[in-house]
């Protein structure tokens, strides 16, 4: 089975650990991949972004399945490049992938399928918008630019006044035409849950529950980011609540997916909120979690590869999915003013203090991101979010003390951390340092 990895994250990083662990996979190919996945597969000099290259290379190298990290080249239509070559895809469609390059999309496609999610309004003219906002009641509102803006096209803006600002940045032009149209949504409150599911375009496999950290500073500060440290399982997400989910979410959302046609073939990430009312969709993201995969896959005790597979020939109805009795917990180390502008080709020394024979190695695992090779064959820096270090084990507590133990041996200059991941959701022990 020859497998070719898209994308060049810690998630794909992550993918590439675990789809190396199955015996059938005999060749994997990642593009373009960095310096940690170059350890597990053979680095292909193609930019995700580049669809029509990617789905020739596929073919031309007789690839048996294509496994689409980020949503950029899902929303340029690669699954469709691949469609039109035969070459099965894990992925979905761009017109499917809509679900995430599409917010007016998603709240439709929710509104129509009486999918609980926040009351909202979709605007194209910026006066039209306005006077919505100026009706409103005095309070808070969430506006957002209706494309891809890499995690910063919401504002979740407490007063009018912000509410205003806020639109007149997304339609004045930042985001160009991802800001063309935007939505305007109520705020809900509670507890965020992230709920990766596998969909074959018939059958919906949820994985175990998720969290992740989108602020970047600690106590859920400062500005959003692609995520800066995820745990799983959530204990937040009681027995109960995965139920009342199963019932109001997933099942209408299988329906609608197969009414609709959509064809849904790869990972449906749900971003739910524990609201007052109960469970409700904040956003769909139609690939894996980035950081949230590198905690989930820690804890898959089953293989990947064949969900992956099976999800792809629209056959996962036999599949089902294992998982360890344990915790897992990861930190993103990034560049000192991420999400903003930082510097790169910093020189990262990884594992610094630790014994080869360290405990902490063996059940901790560092995944390369923005990370890359210079002139003289040193790892130095590329990308805001650099690493992410990720461990599992019995309690949390005991993993979070892992993860923290070996992101202090990481040093880079610039290097930047959030230390609360988890925080408040189990002790952490002190461990022989
Ligand atoms: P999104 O890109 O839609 O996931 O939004 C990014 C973040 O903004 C979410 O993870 C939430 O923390 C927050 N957010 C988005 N929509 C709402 C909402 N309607 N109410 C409260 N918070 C929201
Ligand atoms: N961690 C959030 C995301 O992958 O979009």
């Amino acid at each position: 089975m020859k497998v070719l990895l898209v994308g060049s994250g810690g998630r794909e990083h992550a993918l590439a650990w675990k789809l190396t662990q199955n015996p059938e996979l005999k060749r994997l190919y990642a593009a373009p991949g960095n310096p940690g996945i170059g350890e597990l597969a053979q680095l292909v000099p193609l930019q995700a972004t580049d669809v029509d290259e990617l789905a020739a290379f596929a073919q031309r190298e007789a690839v048996d399945l294509v496994v689409v990290g980020p949503e950029a080249p899902l929303t340029l239509g690669l699954a469709d490049r691949l469609e039109e070559r035969s070459v099965p895809c894990f992925g979905p469609k761009a017109r499917a992938a809509l679900l995430e390059s599409s917010k007016k999309f998603a709240k439709d496609f929710m509104t129509r399928h009486g999918i609980p999610t926040a009351a909202h309004r979709a605007f194209t003219a910026e006066d039209e918008a306005r006077r919505y906002v100026e009706s409103q009641p005095e309070g808070p509102l969430v506006v957002k630019s209706d494309g891809l803006a890499q995690g910063k096209g919401v504002v979740v803006a407490e007063t009018r006044g912000e509410a205003l600002a806020a639109l007149e940045g997304m339609m004045g032009g930042r985001f160009g035409d991802a800001g063309r149209q935007v939505v305007i949504e109520e705020r809900m409150t509670g507890e965020e849950v992230s709920l990766l599911a596998f969909s074959d375009g018939k059958t919906l496999l949820p994985m175990i529950p998720a969290q992740d950290h989108k602020r970047a500073g600690e106590g859920d500060t400062g500005p959003n980011t692609g995520g800066m440290g995820a745990y799983a399982p959530v204990p937040a997400f009681t027995p109960a609540l995965a139920r009342e989910t199963e019932a109001k979410i997933l099942r209408p959302l299988r329906d609608a997916l197969a009414q609709e046609n959509l064809d849904y073939r790869g990972c449906l990430y749900i971003g739910l909120m524990l609201t007052p009312e109960g469970p409700k969709v904040v956003e769909f993201n139609a690939r894996f979690g980035d950081p949230e995969t590198q905690a989930l896959l820690l804890l898959l005790k089953t293989d990947l590869l064949n969900p992956l597979r099976a999800c792809a020939a629209g056959d996962l109805a036999g599949q089902t999915l294992e998982w360890r009795d344990e915790k897992a917990a990861c930190v993103v180390l990034a560049s000192e003013g991420y999400p903003g502008n930082y510097s790169t080709g910093r020189v990262i020394h990884l594992d610094a203090g630790l014994s080869p024979d360290d405990e902490i190695l063996e059940n901790s695992w560092i995944f390369h991101a923005g990370t890359a090779r210079d002139g003289q064959g040193r790892l130095v820096t590329s990308g805001g979010r650099v690493l992410s270090v990720a461990a599992r084990g019995a309690s949390l507590g005991e993993v979070l003390a892992r993860v923290y133990a070996r992101a202090e041996n990481i040093h880079f200059e610039g290097c930047c951390f959030r230390r609360d991941i988890a925080r408040g959701k189990a002790p952490v022990p002190r461990i022989g340092l």
